[in-house]
């Protein structure tokens, strides 16, 4: 049994109003990082606050070690959270920030002293105990949350947002330190965000949710490799992926994915998938480092379409170059000792069969 189950889990702040959580099923191992990442508004909130008791649930179950933690109030659900607005007390110092849940529970004087030095050392502000709030930077700030999270040493870590509130370089080197201290207090954590690009680089696991349901479950390799749905696949990576409405034609002894502006030549590892949906409308999907351009037009068989390249995005490793098709942006991720430049003619390859395709109506991936 996993450590931490949400059991057909549903949450409904009406009584007839909608499921803002809709029946969220989740198994998370002891010592996991897990990162809830959704758009604003799918219940991503609402979920970790029926974790920590904050919030009733509507139907379903929370068990933390095999134990329904449903009827335990806030406090003795071993639980700690961290908010978007971290929330650390003005008048009090960094010291008795931290010490503040132990006292709470009537830990002993110098035990407390003993966990809150261990606290600060492990959030890197040892050195800041004395100091009130506003003598400190909003990153030290965050960094004393951090500490009073971990000081009473939960079961479960839930963090909301917590580097939102930070500028970008900062967010950059919080997400490092929140990730080196997880490896060394090995908590089960969750951790909420909207940032594809955080999600990414802190999860073992990220949990993928849209319209209070769960899109996809999967490590975030995985999920970038192998999307699941439509959306897990738009919401993953940036620059994001292309998408195409194209139409599936049967052409020869194969098939090609068609619209008024490409013609894509279906490998022979895809016919199969892909046969049933002759005469049927898709969505293909290709991610923009797997574009390839001919600066000479010849057609390789990924061949696409044609294009003209509008502008170009130097990022130091790579460039982002950017082209329409239809109407439609597309960009493209090519190494930085590409030769192409603006307004050259170009063909667009499709690299390694690198390519996906959805179910319109559903969104769920086909191949
Ligand atoms: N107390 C409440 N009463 C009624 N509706 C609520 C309440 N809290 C949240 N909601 C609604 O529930 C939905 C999910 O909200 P939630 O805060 O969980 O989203 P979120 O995924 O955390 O979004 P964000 O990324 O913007 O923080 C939203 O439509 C929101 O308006
Ligand atoms: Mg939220």
């Amino acid at each position: 049994m996993s450590y931490l189950e949400l059991r057909n889990l549903q949450k409904r702040y009406a009584k007839d109003g909608p499921l803002i959580v809709d029946n969220m099923n989740l198994s998370i191992e002891k010592g996991e990082f897990i990162v809830f990442l959704g758009p604003s508004g799918c219940g991503k909130t609402t979920t970790i606050r029926m974790i920590s008791g904050l919030e009733d649930v509507s139907g379903g179950d929370i068990i933390v070690d095999g134990e329904s933690i449903l009827q335990k109030k806030p406090r003795d659900r071993g639980v700690s959270m961290i908010f978007q607005s971290y929330a650390i007390w003005p008048h009090m110092t960094a010291f008795d920030n931290i010490a503040y849940p132990l006292k709470l529970q009537k830990t002993a004087k110098d035990e407390i002293k003993k966990r809150v030095e261990a606290a600060a050392q492990a959030a890197g502000i040892e050195m800041l105990l004395k100091r009130y709030p506003a003598q400190m930077s909003g990153g030290q700030r965050q960094r004393v949350a951090v500490a009073r999270a971990i000081v009473v040493k939960p079961r479960i870590f839930l963090m909301d947002e917590p580097l939102s509130n930070l500028d970008a370089k900062l967010r950059v080197s919080m997400r490092s330190e929140l990730k080196r201290i997880h490896l060394m207090e090995h908590s089960t954590t969750i951790f909420v965000t909207h940032d594809q690009a955080e999600a990414m680089s802190l999860a073992d696991r990220i949990v993928i949710m849209y319209r209070g349901k769960i899109e996809q479950i999967g490590a975030p390799m995985e999920i970038y490799r192998d999307s699941a749905t439509y959306f897990a696949a738009s919401f993953i990576g940036t620059p994001p992926a292309n998408f195409f409405d194209i139409c599936i034609e049967k052409t020869g002894e194969g098939y090609s994915a068609v619209n008024e502006h490409i013609r894509y030549r279906l490998p022979a590892s895809l016919k199969a998938a892909l046969a049933p949906w002759e005469g049927r409308k898709a969505v293909l999907g290709i991610r923009p480092e797997f574009i390839e351009l001919s600066p000479g037009r010849e057609k390789t068989p990924g061949y696409l379409c044609d294009a003209v390249i509008d502008f170009i995005e130097p990022q130091g490793n790579h460039s982002i170059l950017i082209t329409r098709i239809g109407g439609m942006e597309i960009k493209i991720v090519a190494p930085d000792s590409t030769n192409v430049t603006v307004n050259t003619p170009v063909s667009l390859n499709i690299k390694d069969e690198q390519v996906m395709f959805f179910d319109p109506d559903t969104g769920i991936r086909i191949r």
